[in-house]
């Protein structure tokens, strides 16, 4: 029979076999893109510019472009959820020109809701009670309840045209914390990533237990266990707890969807193999605290993560962080930018045998 391959076909094949392996190459070269943008969390809102976890700190930071704002959750003393880092008012507030110390302090635990309502949440770090040519809608610098940050969140989501995010933090390993931030995200509307919140804890006692609520009711919203980076020394990744136990990322998958680990902590250094090795196990990446207020220094960090496929950044400057990870999503050329270069290089190299023949 016939050939009817002809030598043309024939050198078309090769090309397009050719511009399959060189565009193959170019996409292996280029820096693996997320498997979605990768997201600004502002820590504590913009905490590196106003009081931490204020209602004008998180107005801040949605302003400055935070696809998610952070509130790290305590009980009042009357069963109430609110936005406190510390167990403890008397870093951030003026509680002690107030009240008087109770059992020996000043827990959140140990006042009201209406007593902690009187208090003023003052700056701290590089913090200020004002920005420039920023004026909060709510001005009173007071310790907001987890369901005001929700409104805040919702309120301004419609001033700014898209979902903005909350990534509540558990504080307690406390089953009760565990209900009430459920309960109080399902009955403002939350149920599933899809609108856009993070359930976290450094417990994974808590998440484990979050894990088996939510599959009860039918909640799928995501978990991101905190922690450290581990590696073994045969390169093994692993997730280091506070308590000082590693688990395998086989393990925190089976209850968590993601893990936050600290940067720049010498004893467990983020590696792109520790977050390659994450997300081969299905996990998300996300990372704090980014707090470097100088702008080339942050950027300068903010890049060196995002190269390595981070996912997601806490940062106490928003601002510099959106700017970051817009300029890393511009730089990672679209799929059709491949195919152009492949096809450019393969007529190139066509072109330079024919001549040669
Ligand atoms: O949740 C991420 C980060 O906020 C954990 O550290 O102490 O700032 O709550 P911390
Ligand atoms: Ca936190």
């Amino acid at each position: 029979m016939k050939n009817y391959i002809t030598s043309t076909s024939l050198r078309l094949a090769r090309t397009a076999a050719a511009a399959g392996f060189v565009l193959a190459s170019l996409m292996a070269a280029m820096p693996a893109a997320q498997a979605a943008e990768p997201i600004v969390i502002a820590h504590r809102g913009a905490s590196g510019y106003l009081p931490e976890h204020t209602l004008a700190g998180y107005e801040l930071a949605v302003k400055m472009g935070a696809d998610y704002i952070e509130p790290d959750l305590q009980f009042t003393k009357d069963g109430v959820l609110v936005a406190m880092h510390d167990d403890t008012l008397g870093r951030t507030t003026n509680v002690g020109t107030l009240f008087t110390a109770r059992n020996g302090g000043y827990k959140v635990s140990d006042f009201t809701l209406a007593e902690i309502k009187t208090l003023t949440v003052k700056p701290t770090g590089t913090g200020s009670n004002s920005y420039a040519g920023f004026t909060p809608l709510n001005t009173e610098l007071r310790v907001p309840t987890f369901q005001e940050v929700i409104d805040l969140a919702k309120s301004q989501s419609a001033l700014v045209g898209h979902t903005v995010g909350i990534y509540p933090e558990a504080k307690q390993a406390d089953p009760l914390m565990e209900n009430q931030i459920l309960s109080t995200l399902v009955s403002n509307g939350y149920t599933t990533a899809a609108n856009k919140v993070y359930v976290q804890s450094f417990s994974d006692v808590t998440l484990r237990s979050i894990d088996v609520k939510q599959k009860a009711q039918n909640l799928d919203m995501p978990l991101i266990l905190l922690g450290v980076a581990v590696t073994q020394a045969d390169g093994t990744a692993m997730m280091g707890l506070t308590s000082g136990t590693a688990l395998s990322f086989a393990d925190v998958a089976s209850f968590a969807d993601g893990i936050s680990v600290v940067i720049n902590y010498a004893a467990g250094p983020i590696t792109k193999s520790f977050i390659d090795q994450a997300h081969a196990a299905g996990l998300l990446v996300h990372s704090w605290t980014f707090s470097k207020q100088d702008p080339v220094l942050a950027a300068a960090e903010y890049k060196k993560y995002l190269e390595m496929g981070m996912d997601g950044m806490f940062t106490n400057y928003a601002d510099m962080a959106v700017e970051a990870r817009d300029a890393y999503v511009a730089s990672i050329p679209e799929p059709s930018t491949y195919a152009l270069m492949a096809l450019g290089l393969v007529g190139l190299a066509v072109a330079k045998r024919r001549k040669v023949h």
